[in-house]
């Protein structure tokens, strides 16, 4: 069990290309607004940092106010504020931060600033409230693949991790190869559907160390089908067999680090958790090995306020707050 702090946490979420605010009662989302930039940043083909921080500007407080309408609450009823301050877009994070030490200030309420993976981390306990601790938690996101073990709330340690690309990245960057445009994961999950997966052969990266990725050599593997393939090139197939690869190295590290650190429950988060395919994997193979398994509905896996106001009402419960000379940061360690 989770213990949360008493009232509605009001949660901002400005770390990268998503404008999120969410309103929460102990582990009820009560109203979550996601404004996401990706149409513009599409343009560009990936997230430009001063573009992503003007667009949370204009988004920011006319997102609250429709996350107050949604909840059918006043801001007076707000008890407490969370914000993610690291890591991020340093740009990016200053518009929530700042938004949130006002809304603070100005409502005299307690203020928390939130390290990003650990929102991704308590995910799952938005759907799942009552999963055991401690766990594995597979984070796979635009930025990160981690695995962490999560003894309790907020208490944490980084057992592994990729060496060079995210698996998010991954999916991103091949995708742009195949020209499926930009986000990339979404658009290869689809474009795979009518493939087969064991039309191309591509790496699964670092077999010997244990808890850690790479997807550095997949991206490059694939790069070089696409070259050799040339007007031959069955693109539905080469998605399906990248999805393959990508679900087959979380999948098979993830399982086996539940038997190495002797943990009986694991958890899928972060935007990579939104791919059915990998979500139906590593349940099956996670059951086969008597592992629970929980991950959060798709709008909690991708980057949300919810699950930041959830960690802020775990740390507020636990008696932290921050003061108003609250910083952010473009990289941090897991707290
Ligand atoms: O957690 P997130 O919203 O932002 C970060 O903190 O990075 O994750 C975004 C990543 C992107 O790389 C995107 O391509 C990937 O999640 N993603 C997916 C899917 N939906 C989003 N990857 C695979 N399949 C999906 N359905
Ligand atoms: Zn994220």
């Amino acid at each position: 069990m989770i213990s949360t702090y008493p009232g509605v946490v009001l949660g901002i979420e400005s770390s990268c290309d998503e404008t999120s605010l969410a309103l929460l009662e102990g582990t009820r989302v009560r109203g979550l607004h996601i404004a996401s930039q990706v149409d513009m940043h599409a343009k560009w083909g990936g997230v430009v940092p001063e573009a992503a921080a003007r667009a949370h500007v204009e988004a920011l407080l006319p997102g609250l106010a429709e996350c107050l309408e949604q909840a059918k609450l006043s801001l007076a009823e707000v008890r407490a504020i969370a914000v993610t301050n690291r890591p991020g877009l340093i740009g990016a994070l200053s518009v929530g931060v700042s938004a949130a030490k006002a809304l603070s200030f100005g409502l005299a309420v307690p203020l928390i600033g939130i390290h990003h993976l650990e929102g991704h981390i308590l995910s799952p306990y938005l759907t799942s409230p009552d999963f055991p601790f401690p766990h594995l938690c597979l984070i796979a996101s635009g930025g990160h693949t981690e695995l962490v073990r999560v003894n309790a709330p907020g208490k944490q340690t980084l057992l592994g991790q990729t060496l060079d690309d995210a698996a998010g990245e991954a999916f991103d960057k091949c995708a742009r190869l195949l020209g499926l445009g930009y986000p990339g994961g979404r658009a290869v999950e689809e474009c795979a559907r009518q493939g087969d997966p064991r039309r191309y052969r591509l790496p699964r990266g670092v077999p010997n160390q244990p808890f850690n990725f790479s997807f550095s050599g997949l991206k490059t593997a694939v790069m070089r089908t696409v070259q050799t393939e040339g007007d031959r090139l069955n693109p539905a197939d080469l998605a399906a067999s990248l999805q393959a690869a990508v679900v087959d190295a979380l999948v098979t590290k993830a399982v086996r680090a539940c038997e190495q650190e002797s943990l009986s429950a694991l958890t899928l988060v972060g935007g990579v958790a939104a791919n059915t395919p990998l979500r139906e994997t590593l349940r099956r193979e996670a059951e086969r090995a008597g592992v629970v398994f929980a991950t959060p509905e798709p709008i909690y896996c991708t980057d949300n306020a919810a699950m930041i106001a959830l960690a802020g009402s775990v740390r507020l419960a636990g008696g932290e707050v921050s003061d108003f000379t609250l910083d952010v940061f473009p990289n941090a360690d897991l707290p």
